[in-house]
């Protein structure tokens, strides 16, 4: 059991070898759910609970953080399971716990501990809570990452608990990042964990900076990876995220082409299709992206923050590629409605490929091109220079 502040304690759960978060994030240097205690004059709040995976890790720590003492309060900053799994757990241990949550919030955590009944004590912005000498103070920070996340200030230990916001799958077994032994790595995870899970946000995220920006902190208590001081990755971080979601007003169009490609041939017509698309377009920023070859995390980010793109799929199994499915489950579903996006791609036997994936674009109420471009096996010239005409088609539409 480790003080951040003499009455603020940090239960960390290491998960050291998680390679795979969320079933679809990469981990490379594993994880850590953190929890808290305050330790009010009159009242003890827990702050987030923990991963179901490691009920028994997390008993043995809140024991060891609580001795005796029964906690009132269970502030939940957002009901992801991994934040979650164990609230079920912990009111069959304190039955009188309550829980404080927001709204939506309160909506979700029914469905996750199966309780109708459950009777939570629901917060909303600038609601505060008395402890006795401390106070926990709610901020509404939705869509950070999910609908009815809120970050949670005790303004007299100057910490803020932000949940997902500005933490990083990064496990040491020191808390701080001051203690960060690798701290190049850190920074990697820390990006990447942004572009992952923040990215799809960015009006959110800078929200979220503003309302941070108000308030005077030297901790912020994240729920993955090292807390954040002042002096150390407090503001560097914060800095880190006004850059990536900064948002530039482009003078050019985003037009991104993504394929991926067995044999070359859907990446002969993805080359030409963007041909096409910097012919018609030539005010447009138009670049091929070989889903194999980059960062996927990065790519859903560019597709993310595109204006309209085009995609190309083989078909294997009557189906798209995983790794297009791959790049489309990043899709930002709040911010996607009406993206136009053209969808194209070589096959062999009976191409199932393209059509599903502009089924499935259509049902996330995207533009979707209405041709679209399926060859079978080898493109010919006259295919290729179809290729070049559905891009500039493409372009032409959305201009
Ligand atoms: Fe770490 Fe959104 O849960």
């Amino acid at each position: 059991m480790i003080s951040v502040t003499p009455s603020i304690l940090v239960i960390s759960v290491l998960n050291p070898n998680a390679r795979v978060f969320d079933v679809i994030m990469r981990t490379e240097y594993g994880t850590s759910y953190n929890s808290y205690v305050v330790l009010g004059s009159e009242k003890i709040a827990l702050i987030e609970a923990a991963h179901p995976d490691f009920l028994d890790v997390y008993f043995a720590h809140l024991g060891d953080a609580l001795g005796d003492r029964v906690p009132d309060y269970l502030v939940l900053n957002h009901t992801e399971p991994d934040h979650t799994g164990t609230v079920a757990a912990l009111l069959e241990r304190y039955p009188d716990l309550k829980i404080v949550v927001s709204r939506p919030g309160s909506l979700f955590l029914k469905s996750i501990v199966n309780r109708d009944d459950l009777d939570c004590l629901i917060v909303g912005d600038g609601d505060t809570l008395d402890l006795g000498d401390k106070t926990l103070q709610f901020i509404s920070a939705p869509l950070l990452h999910w609908p009815d996340t809120m970050f949670t200030y005790c303004p007299e230990e100057r910490t803020i608990f932000t949940c997902d916001f500005l933490g990083a799958h990064f496990c040491e077994p020191e808390t701080f990042d001051t203690k960060v032994s690798h701290r190049a790595a850190y920074l990697s995870a820390a990006q990447h964990y942004f572009d992952g899970i923040m990215s799809p946000f960015m009006p959110s995220v800078r929200d979220g900076l503003e309302k941070l920006g108000a308030l005077d902190i030297d901790y912020a208590c994240v729920s993955h990876g090292p807390i954040l001081t002042r002096g150390c990755e407090l503001e560097r971080q914060i800095k880190r995220y006004a850059e990536w979601s900064a948002d530039v007003a482009r003078t050019r169009p985003l037009v991104p082409v993504f394929y991926c490609s067995a044999y070359g041939n859907t990446a002969a017509l993805a080359e030409r299709t963007c041909a096409g698309i910097r012919a018609a377009a030539p005010q447009a920023d138009v670049e091929l992206y070989d889903l194999i070859e980059y960062d996927l995390d990065e790519l859903r980010a560019l597709m993310n923050a595109s204006d309209a793109f085009a995609l190309g799929t083989p078909t294997i199994n009557r189906n798209a590629l995983p790794v297009v499915w791959e790049l489309l489950a990043g899709i930002d579903g709040v911010n996607f409605a009406k993206r136009p996006v053209a969808v194209f791609g070589s096959y062999g036997w009976s191409g199932e490929g393209v059509p599903r994936v502009a089924e499935h674009l259509a049902s996330l109420k995207a533009n979707v091109f209405e041709q679209q471009l399926r060859v079978k096996f080898v493109p010919t010239k006259s295919d290729l220079a179809s290729a070049e005409d559905f891009g500039r088609a493409f372009a032409e539409a959305i201009s």
